[in-house]
């Protein structure tokens, strides 16, 4: 097995090993992909102060999301398709996460389904939702959920309409793929993860297929999310989900100090920063420069999670130390996950909590309530200082 110390390391490998179309599928952003560019990018403007002769010999990491205890403040964010980067790729990256001790979220696009996660892990994880045209639907989805076990629901607000994302089009995106000849030709040099995917009957969206009414093909994502994402969305029928789940609930996609009253006034128990990895609104503020006026407007009402960008423990430390209570990661896993299944995902956690501790310790902190935004150098202007 080959020795992994970075995050960047799974990568390579998970390039090598799974179908271009489903590489492609996360490694990008919508149009000229600028925010999922800068997403990253930005957390190398912020730069820590370098603190010595701290005693450093207890640390932890440990900490609370919506009073969870955590390993560390990461949540695994909401990813479709896991399955098709790795066989059972939802089962794996659950159950990964349990064992490490932080949540899993389920996305409504996953491979494997709400009831077959729920089979093969023993504590509850998170579940995402899309606001849906067909009530129905969403109605039997939220109850699937409940039956599941599940107590936190993640609302997505930020995809009514789907970013368009140039490669998931040339690419004829699908789940299962269809048999084109790029396709196939691209298979033939895939055989390992072709293998694995024949060993199991999950291929396509087990969440809907079989469950949504109206929808002509299912199977290809932007056809699904064209035909059954709610375009009407608005503030209300937020409150009304909100009302619907007995639960926590979690909204994802606020980048906006005004949207983030807004979403506390329709009942979040937390709000997630994030522009959806640079995925949908191209040419938006990175996420970790959006994240303190949020951070500001919320004050101490609800939890403010921050996602998209984070590839290392010193960017989950950087969003943390502006304001973050806790970060969700996205690709960071699906690197993990496409390069070797659950013990890549296992593999992308230890690195990620490794960096995370030592830069803590180096920075002069040992646990996670001690970090605050002293232990930065923040260019002035980084989060702020527009004209509006
Ligand atoms: C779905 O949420 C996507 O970004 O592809």
């Amino acid at each position: 097995m080959p020795v992994i110390t970075e995050i960047e390391d799974l990568k390579r490998i998970y390039k090598r090993r799974v179908p271009k179309m489903f590489y492609d599928y996360a490694e990008t952003g919508s149009w000229s992909e600028q925010t999922f560019r800068e997403n990253s990018s930005d957390f190398d403007r912020l730069y820590f102060r370098q603190r010595v002769a701290v005693d450093m010999t207890h640390r932890s990491t440990a900490s609370t999301l919506v009073g969870e205890e955590v390993a560390m403040p990461v949540a695994i964010a909401p990813v479709g398709l896991l399955g098709m980067q790795s066989a059972d790729g939802e089962i794996k990256a659950a159950q990964a996460a349990e064992t490490f001790g932080i949540p899993f979220t389920l996305s409504t696009l996953s491979i494997c389904s709400i009831e077959d996660v729920a089979a093969k892990t023993s504590k509850p994880f998170w579940f995402q939702v899309y606001t849906l045209k067909d009530d129905d639907f969403m109605t039997r989805l939220l109850a699937r959920a409940k039956a599941a076990g599940c107590e936190t629901i993640v609302i997505t607000l930020d995809l009514q309409l789907q970013g368009q994302r140039h490669k998931d089009l040339k690419n004829g995106l699908s789940a299962p793929p269809k048999p084109t000849l790029a396709t196939m030709l691209n298979l033939a040099t895939k055989i390992p993860w072709g293998l694995e995917m024949l060993g199991t009957p999950r291929r396509t969206f087990g969440n809907v297929v079989g469950h949504a009414k109206g929808v002509t093909d299912p199977r290809s994502l932007t056809s699904w999310t064209g035909q059954a994402f709610d375009q009407a969305l608005d503030w209300d029928r937020v409150a009304e989900l909100r009302r619907m789940w007995d639960g926590k609930v979690i909204v994802k996609g606020i980048m906006d100090a005004e949207d983030a009253a807004k979403a506390i006034n329709a009942g979040a128990d937390a709000i997630v920063v994030s522009n959806h990895g640079g995925r949908q609104l191209d040419g938006a503020l990175s996420s970790i420069r959006a994240l303190e006026p949020v951070v500001e407007a919320v004050g101490d009402k609800v939890e403010v999670h921050l996602d998209s960008g984070i590839r290392s423990g010193q960017d989950i430390l950087k969003a943390l130390a502006l304001g973050a209570k806790g970060v969700m990661i996205g690709r960071a896993m699906v690197y993990g996950l496409g390069a070797m299944g659950k013990k890549g995902v296992s593999e992308a956690l230890r690195v990620l909590q490794r960096e995370l501790e030592y830069t803590m310790a180096l920075s002069g902190r040992t646990s996670i309530a001690a970090i605050d935004r002293d232990i930065l150098h923040v260019p002035k202007g980084f989060s702020g200082d527009w004209d509006r």
